[in-house]
């Protein structure tokens, strides 16, 4: 199998990083306070993906599962025309306060609305089309996050998830915890990739993101 990550460096990596445009300022600040406060957000590389994703569909409503303190959901947001939304799951009332007082300090021209309970609950009561579904919350409800967001999404739209890597757990690059979260993981990989309601793959970027596109 030819991997082009057997000759990838770190220096590769810093390069790629030192060539795109710095972090603003509502993003340089919620990253360092993720960091600080051990919410696990998304690195730089999978946000500027998303954004770039986000663009590539034309997205106008997007879907996000676990907003947490709206990291994400500004890269994303980013790419949002005026008038477009960002609809968030995020059950932590204190987290959803922070990500909307985030939203407003970027000045953005689209609106967020989050939804502050458990995505299985929020799911069934929402109404598609949505162009961009990102799935970012308890790893062993992926399958059915990703069951109730794809009857929401317009054909052609894309499911991208995070976290697919698991840390290394996954492949077993790091030592096998046994725990809930890889061996769910590890099912919803192959689930998704087999998925007929999608054309998937799994990519290495940041800890691994499964991007999906509607059939
Ligand atoms: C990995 S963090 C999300 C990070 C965010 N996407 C970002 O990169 O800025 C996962 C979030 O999911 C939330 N969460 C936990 N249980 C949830 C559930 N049942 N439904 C939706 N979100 C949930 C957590 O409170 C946490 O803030």
């Amino acid at each position: 199998m030819r991997n082009a990550l057997e000759s990838i460096t770190l220096t590769d990596l810093e390069y790629l990083d030192g060539i795109h445009t710095h972090l603003d300022g509502v993003l340089r600040r919620i990253d360092r306070e993720g960091g600080k406060e051990n919410i696990p957000v998304v690195g730089t590389a999978v946000g500027r993906f998303l954004r770039v994703i986000a663009a590539a569909v034309g997205a106008k409503r997007v879907l996000e599962i676990g907003t947490a303190i709206g990291y994400s959901a500004l890269w994303t947001g980013g790419a949002l025309p005026r008038g477009g939304e960002l609809v968030g799951i995020e059950p932590d009332h204190a987290r959803a306060q922070r990500a909307r007082m985030n939203w407003r300090e970027a000045k953005l021209g689209a609106k967020l609305t989050v939804h502050e309970a458990p995505a299985l609950e929020v799911l069934p009561k929402l109404r598609g089309p949505f162009d961009l579904a990102f799935i970012d919350a308890l790893k062993e409800e992926y399958g059915e996050y990703l069951d109730g967001a794809l009857p929401l999404l317009r054909r052609g739209g894309v499911v991208a998830v995070d976290n697919l890597l698991w840390g290394g757990r996954a492949s077993g690059s790091r030592p096998d915890d046994r725990g809930a979260s890889t061996k769910a993981i590890r099912r919803f990989n192959k689930r998704f990739l087999s998925d007929d309601r999608l054309v998937a793959t799994i990519l290495p970027v940041g800890d691994g993101v499964g991007l999906g596109v509607k059939r």
